[in-house]
Order: C-alpha cells, then sequence, then structure tokens
C-alpha cells in the first residue's frame, strides 16, 4: 500500500521503491557528489589522515579508563576479551569497507541502511547512531574530565573541586570540564576540516606514541607470573570481559562518515578501516598485558587513571604519570572531535532526506561546514556530559552500536543480492560467512550486555519509531522531494567550493 503523492520524473525519481522506501546507491553517489565533490564539503583528507581520523576516533575513554573495567571482568585473560571484541569488529569492519568503498558518501551505516533496507530501518539505525556517536561524547567528555584532574594534580598538586568535576550521580554538581572539551572540539569542527583534521592527525600520532611509551615502560616490569591464573574468572570473565573491551573500539566506523570529503574514497576508505582496526588491536593487546604483566591485575582493576598510576609505580616517579595523564587528555579530546564530526554528518544525510529538520543540512558558504548542525550537537550532548555518570551511558552506548554493526552486515547481503553490478572496490572476503559472523558476534555481544540494557534499548527504539511514524515518514524527501531553491534553507549551498 503506498499513500505517496505522485512521483514526479527527475533524479531522485529511480531511488523510489514504495514500500520499503529503498534509496539506491546511484541516487545517494548523485546526491552527494560522491565521485566529485559533494554538497558544499571539500575533498581534503588522504589515507593519512583518514587512518589518524579513525585512530582519534577510537582510542580514547576505552584504554585509558576502560581498561580497568574489563580486567576487573577478566583478569589476564582480558587480552582474549580484547580479541573477541576485534574480531566482532573486524567481520564489521569488511562488511563497513565494502559498503564505504561502493557507497563514499556521508552517513555511514544510516546511508547504507537507506540503500539496501529501507527508509524505516535507516531512520531506526541513524537514531541508534544518537547513541553511538551522541552519547558517546557525552561519556567520552565525562572520561575527559578525570583526567584532567588527574593532569592537574601531577603538575601542580591540585585539583578541581567534586561539584565542578563531576554529575550529580558522582557526587558533583556539573561536569565543566566535559562541556568545555565539547565547546572546544565544535569550535574546530565549525572552522572547516582542513583545520579539523590537521588537529585529529597530530593528536593520533601523540597518543599513539604514548601508549607505544607506556608499554616499554610496563614492559620493563614485566613478570610472567603477573599472569597467571590467567582466566581467573572463567569464561563468563572473558565474555564480561569482552563487551566491556568493545567501548573501546567503537568509532572506527566513523570513517565511513567522512565519505564526502575523503580523496578517492573508494580505495581509501575500505584500506584506513582496516588499518585502524588492526593498528589499535595490537596497542590494546600491548597495553593490556603491559599493565597486568607490569604489578598483576589487582593493580590494574578498577582503578581511575590506572595507566597513570602504573607508571609512576613501575618508574618510582610522578612525572611518567603525568606524561601519561597528559596523553590521555589528548586522547580522549580527539575522540570528542571525531565522534562529534561524526555525529553532525549522520544528521547531515538525515536531513538532506527530508528525515530531521532542514537546519542540519545547511553548510556554511564561508567555513564549508555544517555550523549550525555542529552547535546544535555540542549544546544537545553537553547536557548529558554535565550532569550524567560514565558508567550509565556506557552499556547503552555498547548496544546501540551493536545494533547498527549487525545491521550493516546485513545490509551487505541485501546489497549483493539488489545491486550484484555495482562497482565494488573492496569485497568482503568469504561472502556471505563474514557477515553472518559479523551478525552472530554482534548478537553475542548484544546479550552479553544484560536484560535492564536491553529493556533501556527497546524503549529507545519505539520512542524513534514514534518519531519516524510522526515526523520523518511524511517529511521524507524521497516521497516529498524538494522543490528547488525557492525553499529558504538560510545559507546557500554552493555547488562547488569556491577557489582558494
Ligand atoms: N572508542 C572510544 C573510546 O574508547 C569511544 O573513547
Amino acid at each position: 500500500m503506498s499513500t505517496a503523492p505522485h512521483i514526479p520524473p527527475g533524479p531522485a525519481s529511480p531511488s523510489r521503491r514504495e514500500g520499503a522506501r529503498i534509496k539506491s546507491p546511484a541516487v545517494l553517489l548523485a546526491e552527494s557528489g560522491a565521485d566529485l565533490e559533494g554538497h558544499g564539503l571539500r575533498r581534503t583528507m588522504g589515507l593519512f589522515q583518514l587512518v589518524c581520523f579513525g585512530v582519534g576516533a577510537i582510542v580514547g575513554t576505552g584504554i585509558f579508563v576502560g581498561l580497568s573495567d574489563s580486567v576487573a571482568e577478566a583478569g589476564p585473560a582480558v587480552v582474549v576479551s580484547f580479541v573477541l571484541a576485534a574480531v566482532t569488529c573486524v567481520f564489521t569492519a569488511f562488511s563497513f569497507a565494502e559498503l564505504g568503498g561502493a557507497i563514499p558518501v556521508s552517513g555511514s551505516s544510516y546511508s547504507f541502511a537507506y540503500a539496501t533496507l529501507g527508509e524505516r530501518v535507516a531512520f531506526l539505525v541513524g537514531w541508534c547512531l544518537l547513541l553511538e556517536y551522541g552519547v558517546s561524547v557525552s561519556a567520552v567528555a565525562v572520561g575527559w574530565s578525570q583526567y584532567v584532574n588527574q593532569l592537574l594534580d601531577s603538575l601542580v598538586g591540585l585539583r578541581l573541586p567534586d561539584a565542578l568535576s563531576a554529575g550529580p550521580a558522582d557526587g558533583g554538581v556539573i561536569n565543566l570540564p566535559a562541556v568545555v572539551v565539547i565547546a572546544m572540539a565544535a569550535t574546530l569542527l565549525v572552522r572547516g576540516i582542513r583545520e579539523s583534521a590537521g588537529a585529529t592527525a597530530a593528536m593520533a600520532v601523540l597518543k599513539i606514541g604514548i601508549l607505544i611509551a607506556f608499554c616499554v615502560i610496563a614492559f620493563t616490569a614485566f613478570q610472567d607470573g603477573h599472569l597467571s591464573p590467567f582466566a581467573s574468572q572463567g569464561v563468563a570473565g572473558v565474555t564480561a570481559g569482552a563487551s566491556v573491551a568493545f567501548f573501546s573500539y567503537i568509532g572506527f566506523d566513523a570513517i565511513t562518515t567522512a565519505g564526502e570529503e575523503v580523496k578517492n574514497p573508494r580505495r581509501n576508505i575500505p584500506i584506513a578501516i582496516m588499518i585502524c582496526l588492526g593498528l589499535v588491536t595490537l596497542l590494546y593487546c600491548a597495553v593490556a598485558l603491559g599493565a597486568i604483566g607490569a604489578l598483576g591485575p589487582d593493580a590494574v582493576s578498577d582503578k581511575p587513571a590506572a595507566l597513570s598510576l602504573l607508571v609512576d609505580q613501575v618508574t618510582g616517579s610522578a612525572v611518567g604519570g603525568g606524561i601519561i595523564a597528559f596523553g590521555a587528555v589528548v586522547a580522549i579530546a580527539s575522540v570528542v572531535l571525531a565522534v562529534m564530526y561524526g555525529q553532525t554528518r549522520i544528521l547531515m544525510s538525515m536531513s538532506r532526506d527530508g528525515l530531521v529538520p532542514r537546519v542540519f543540512e545547511r553548510v556554511s558558504p564561508r567555513t564549508h561546514t555544517p555550523v549550525a548542525n555542529t552547535w546544535i550537537v555540542a549544546a544537545v550532548f553537553a547536557v548529558p556530559a554535565a550532569f550524567a555518570s560514565l558508567g550509565v551511558v556506557v552499556n547503552l552506548t555498547t548496544i546501540g552500536t551493536l545494533a547498527t554493526m549487525a545491521v550493516v552486515n546485513i545490509a551487505v547481503i541485501a546489497l549483493r543480492r539488489r545491486e550484484p553490478g555495482l562497482k565494488r572496490s573492496f569485497r568482503v572476503p568469504l561472502y556471505p560467512l563474514s557477515p553472518v559472523l559479523g551478525v552472530g558476534f554482534c548478537l553475542y555481544l548484544m546479550y552479553g550486555t544484560g536484560w535492564t540494557t536491553w529493556l533501556q534499548f527497546l524503549v529507545f527504539l519505539a520512542a524513534g519509531a514514534l518519531l519516524y511514524a510522526g515526523y520523518g515518514r511524511s517529511r521524507s524527501r524521497l516521497v516529498s522531494p524538494r522543490t528547488g531553491p525557492s525553499e529558504p534553507s538560510g545559507e546557500p549551498e554552493p555547488s562547488a567550493p569556491p577557489a582558494e
């Protein structure tokens, strides 16, 4: 049954397959200018910048703060937990790589779902991405605040008062550093991706260097006796550890949100995803082994700023711990930057499709960035950052992210069936085993988050479905395409950027 109005002929018409409302890859590419310059955004990112952007989005609170929680669950076998989480990501990364190489547009899994499974699923995926990107921005900013205090302590022996550095759930009033880091990220992002990518690259290189330095220091004190008993909490501990460790991988898919600002996206997006995942998995396993091998699992588990404390103990001085705290502050700030960037680009894609208000798609002709969109995202997610505690949002972020990843794996299968002839720069190996295993691993880790999280997630999904029914469905441009430039959109969208 279709209640859609008359569909006029035009460039959008091939995209409309009524019922599921699927938008074909050809239309997505044409709309975004994926093989040209896209929607006023500029193609400024090469492979190196893209890898730095990925590392920027991935390495942060999960390893600097969350490691102690996963060690508490799994003991020394946390290394296996990291590998389990990585395997989940690798299968999904293959799928992201195939889709990112075939449909290199902004919007990540949202756009992939639109091209394969239809508008309803795409809206819900976009809704879940609010958890992955928006809520995790808040969580990561809260983690940043802890390390700012640790750094101040190391540098000048001072800490911010609890009232100003923690939300009410953690015994404070407002978490000001968390708000500040979000405001700083928004300021960089509205200045333009060229500057933001430069800052992200510098931060990514620095934080990899800091983690390698940590490993070098930790391995000087390595004792293999600290690794036994290896799986002290059994298989259940390893599984729970994997669900916690998964948070430290969230963000690799942000690479696919940059589809319209990447040079040669069909080649660079798949390669960048694989390089990032391989690199961070090696780093995480080395950091976990080094930390536990140096002082034993009890010295790591459930300790705030564990990496700083470990270095202090191994070196017998506060200088090393201060340097690690500095690295954590930089690392976590770059995650906020990259994840906020991803959130704004997803909202831009959804706005372009009419599913959220048009203010989110406006690009400033001066900076070539979505200025209003960025400030709205910053303002909205500063609220939970200021008042929520870190632990509260992490599980919800994890289940939302895993749900979108399961959809991405399904989307690969759907696109192979629907568009077998589409140009693909990368193909998942062992098709269809790889995406099927990807779905299986995602469901396994989702199961591990527990029924309370499932309940919250289902309520969140129901709210998304209501929003789609009440707003997105009737305003979708797939059935009500925009009528032309007569509709005011604030700032004009240049079809090509002015020469610099
Ligand atoms: N993976 C990101 C982090 O660990 C979310 O901060």
